[in-house]
C-alpha cells in the first residue's frame, strides 16, 4: 500500500459511525462495505490506496482486508471513472429479456466497450450481476437510479437527460 497518509473527512466519519453503531464494538469490519461506498462517493467515484488505508485505519482493520473487498466487488472502482456509472445487468432475467442487445446498443452509442470510460469522461459502462430488479428486466443502474424495462430508445432518452 501507498505511504501517502490521509484521514477521512468529518462527514465520512460521521456517516461511517452511523453504520458502526449497528454492530458490536469488536466487529468494526462489518461496516466496511458501507464505509467504502461512503468514501468512494466523496472522492469522485473511485478509491485510491491512500483512501483504502484511511478506511482501514478508521475501522482498525488490516489494509489488505480493505483492498481485498474493494478489488473483489464490482461496485468499487480503483481508478478514475466517468461522471455517470452505468451498471447494466446481464444476469439471467435481464439476459433472457434482451440485456445483451442493450449492451451492444450502449457500446455502439458510447463508442466504448464494457469496462471502459468515454473519452469525454461522462460515462463508464460496466456489465453487472443481478441488481435485484429482475421484474423490470432488462435493467440498468446509473449512479443511484434504477432504470427498468429498457429498450434502445429508452436508453437513448435516459442518456440524453444526463448532464
Ligand atoms: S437478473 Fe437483472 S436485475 Fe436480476
Amino acid at each position: 500500500m501507498s505511504t501517502e497518509k490521509i484521514t477521512l473527512s468529518a462527514q465520512s466519519k460521521a456517516e461511517i459511525d452511523y453504520w458502526l453503531k449497528k454492530f458490536p464494538d469488536n466487529q468494526r469490519q462489518s461496516a466496511l462495505l458501507a464505509a467504502l461506498h461512503i468514501v468512494q462517493e466523496e472522492h469522485q467515484g473511485f478509491l485510491t490506496e491512500a483512501l483504502m488505508q484511511a478506511v482501514a485505519d478508521y475501522l482498525n482493520i488490516p489494509a489488505i482486508a480493505v483492498y481485498e473487498v474493494a478489488s473483489f466487488y464490482m461496485m468499487y472502482d480503483l481508478k478514475p471513472t466517468g461522471r455517470h456509472k452505468i451498471y447494466l445487468c446481464t444476469n439471467i432475467s435481464c439476459m433472457l429479456r434482451g440485456a445483451y442487445d442493450i449492451l451492444a446498443h450502449l457500446e455502439r452509442k458510447l463508442k466504448i466497450k464494457n469496462g471502459q470510460t468515454t473519452k469525454d469522461g461522462k460515462f463508464t459502462l460496466k456489465e453487472f450481476e443481478c441488481l435485484g430488479a429482475c421484474i423490470g428486466a432488462p435493467m440498468m443502474q446509473i449512479n443511484k437510479d434504477y432504470h427498468e424495462n429498457l429498450t434502445p430508445a429508452r436508453v437513448d432518452e435516459i442518456l440524453t437527460n444526463l448532464a
